[in-house]
Order: C-alpha cells, then sequence, then structure tokens
C-alpha cells in the first residue's frame, strides 16, 4: 500500500502508506479512487501551508471499501462499499449549535486540517460516511464529493423549474452545477473561457458561451426578454467574473459566490441596490446534499464519466497536478490508490 505525502515546495514523495489503526468511532477504508480537487492544487502550490502538516496526505474526493472496524461501530460492515463527506465539526461552536456544522466556525477538512485519502488505506469517523449504491462504479463514487458542491449550490440559489441560470467557470464543480440545475428543469447557459472544457461542456449537452468572445451581458439580456437570469452562478474565481456577475441577474435576482476569491475583488454594490439582487455564499455540503448528490448519480441522468478525462496511478500525482495548473486538456482527474 502506497501513500502520496506532500513535503512542501512542489514536492510529493510516494512513500508507504502507514495506516492508523481504526480507534473508537473511526473506520479503515481501502481507498479505491480520489479526485484531485483545485484545493488540493493550491496545497501543491504552498497556498496553504500553514494549515497543512507535514508531511501531509492530501485527497478529499473519494471511493472505497471499509476494511476495519474501531469499537462501537454500527450500522456498517466490512466490505461495505462508501464515501466520505470530509467534515469534521467541533459540535459545540455557535455554528454547530446553530445547526450549520459544515460551516462550523472551528472545522477540520479532512485531507487539509488532517491526514487525506490519497492512500491506500485511510482513517476517517464513522459520522463521515456514506453509502455507494452497487451501480455506481468506485470512479463514479469518486465524483460525490463535487457532486454535493453543486448540489449544496444549487439548493442554495433556490433554483426553481423553467428559470434561467448563468453559471461562471466550467471547471469540474462549474460544469456539475450546470448539470444539476440543469436536471431540476432550468434553462442553463455556462460561460467559460478555456477552449477545451468548452468544448466538453458542448458534449455533454450544456449550453455554453466564452464571455472573452461576445458581449454576455447583451446574449443574456436578449435570451430573457430583456429580464436578466435569475440565478447567476460565480464558480470562476476570476476577477472578471466577479465584476460581470452583477451585470447579469433580473431584478430581485440572485448571485450565489461558490468560488474562493484568495484577494478581495471588485463588485458592483451600485447593482445590489439599483435591481435589489440577493448575494448568497455557498461553502461545502450538508448531509442532505451528499444524499441528493447519491440519488442523482445512481439515477444515471448526469453524463458523470465523461467528466473524468483522466484516471492515474498514485505515482503519477504529480503529472496530474502539473496538468491542471498549465490548464492543460483535463477537467477531472482521478487517482487510484490502491
Ligand atoms: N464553495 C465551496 O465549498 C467550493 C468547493 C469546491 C470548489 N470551490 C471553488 O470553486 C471554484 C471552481 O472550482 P473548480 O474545481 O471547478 O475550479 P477550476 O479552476 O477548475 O474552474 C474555474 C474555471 O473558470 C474558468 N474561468 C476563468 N475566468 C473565467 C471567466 N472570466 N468567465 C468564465 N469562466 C472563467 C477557468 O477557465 C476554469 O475552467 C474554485 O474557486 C474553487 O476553489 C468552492
Ligand atoms: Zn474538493
Ligand atoms: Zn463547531
Amino acid at each position: 500500500m502506497k501513500a502520496a505525502y506532500y513535503e512542501g515546495n512542489e514536492k510529493i514523495r510516494i512513500g508507504d502508506c502507514v495506516p492508523a489503526p481504526p480507534s473508537k468511532g473511526q473506520v479503515q477504508i481501502r481507498v479505491s479512487h480520489c479526485g484531485i480537487c483545485g484545493t488540493d492544487l493550491h496545497i501543491f502550490h504552498g497556498k496553504m501551508d500553514g494549515r497543512v502538516h507535514f508531511p501531509q496526505v492530501m485527497g478529499h474526493e473519494m471511493s472505497g471499501t471499509i476494511g476495519a472496524l474501531g469499537d462501537g461501530v454500527d450500522g456498517f460492515a466490512t466490505g461495505d462499499r462508501v464515501t466520505v463527506r470530509p467534515l469534521d465539526p467541533c459540535g459545540h461552536c455557535p455554528a454547530c449549535r446553530a445547526g450549520h456544522s459544515h460551516i462550523c466556525q472551528n472545522l477540520k477538512f479532512i485531507g487539509i486540517d488532517a491526514p487525506g485519502a490519497l492512500q491506500g488505506l485511510w482513517t476517517v469517523p464513522v459520522h463521515t460516511l456514506h453509502r455507494l449504491p452497487a451501480n455506481l462504479s468506485f470512479a463514479q463514487g469518486a465524483l460525490i464529493e463535487p457532486l454535493a458542491v453543486a448540489c449544496h449550490d444549487v439548493r442554495m440559489g433556490e433554483v426553481r423549474e423553467g428559470e434561467y441560470v448563468v453559471v461562471q467557470g466550467g471547471g469540474p464543480i462549474g460544469t456539475l452545477i450546470a448539470l444539476v440545475a440543469g436536471a431540476q428543469g432550468a434553462r442553463v447557459l455556462l460561460a467559460e473561457v478555456n477552449p477545451f472544457r468548452l468544448a466538453l461542456a458542448k458534449e455533454l449537452g450544456l449550453e455554453t458561451v466564452n464571455p472573452r468572445a461576445i458581449d454576455l451581458v447583451q446574449l443574456v439580456t436578449e435570451q430573457t426578454g430583456g429580464a436578466g437570469a435569475d440565478v447567476v452562478f460565480e464558480v470562476s474565481g476570476a476577477a472578471a467574473g466577479a465584476e460581470m456577475m452583477t451585470k447579469l441577474p433580473r431584478t430581485r435576482g440572485r448571485i450565489v459566490v461558490v468560488a474562493l476569491f484568495p484577494d478581495p475583488p471588485a463588485v458592483d454594490l451600485f447593482r445590489f441596490f439599483w435591481r435589489e439582487l440577493k448575494l448568497a455564499g455557498a461553502r461545502v455540503y450538508e448531509a442532505v446534499d451528499f444524499e441528493a448528490a447519491i440519488q442523482l448519480a445512481a439515477s444515471g441522468t448526469l453524463p458523470l464519466d465523461r467528466i473524468v478525462t483522466n484516471v492515474i496511478p498514485l505515482e503519477q500525482l504529480e503529472f496530474g497536478f502539473r496538468e491542471m495548473e498549465r490548464g492543460g486538456n483535463v477537467m477531472k482527474v482521478l487517482v487510484e490508490c490502491s
């Protein structure tokens, strides 16, 4: 069994996995697949060195099989196919007490603040587990976490059937948001600038636009009879996206900020006044979003397999990061961990 250790300075070492025996309330999982996410790339680039513990095992988008149970674990057995909701809230802060434990004020994100899934054997608290239905492959199972992000975002955006939705940013998260909103009966326009991702989104049946090539405001205005979009999801994390997001909604339209902006972008607050816009933030997911993602994936209605552009062995993890950082022809990269 191997593990990928981030040692700082963009250095990954593949070494032997040092399995943690499951203690009370924990399970040990034989990891099958683990997706690489933008957050892992941030860690690889040293942007989160203050938060991770060297050598850090990253990874939080995974699927696998339970290999061992700690004391006091009920309801799961060895051999069960599972995915993990990688959140470990404190349970007593004001956010937890208010029922918002997914954004606990002392939240431990497993894979950042604790060892992650890019290893053969991974030990996690049993409360993080969700069962994978038999008709989902392990590769599809590793997409449940980002799909749960999308389900949460669409829920926070209160998207209703027949609404007109713009998604800015067609990376894995934006593409999944577009697919989930579409599955809920919205008309979706996906704005993306990367030609490979634009082409892929089109193949998935999405209506796409390159905001650098055409006037996006004019297009949305025309397509909505002069009204504007019901909901705009900002998932690009680009300054241009933050600037654009306020220009697109209708009166009393909604904006959902999903992307992370490490530096505060310029945002036109006048538009909030002028059109009485509403702004919502959306961060990770709750258990209901994981269950919704699993049901949606198992229904077979989403082209999930086609979002996976690369499946690589653990030894090629660095190659995966390099492809992502150079904006190569990749969407979701999955790593085989066992
Ligand atoms: N809210 C959460 O809990 C949560 C969870 C996961 C990821 N995220 C964040 O969501 C964002 C998207 O994640 P991802 O993995 O899809 O990232 P990504 O970097 O792969 O995708 C961003 C996409 O935006 C495109 N883009 C850049 N400028 C644009 C513009 N002006 N207009 C339209 N598109 C533009 C890029 O080409 C890229 O494809 C990131 O900021 C990520 O950190 C948030
Ligand atoms: Zn992620
Ligand atoms: Zn808390």
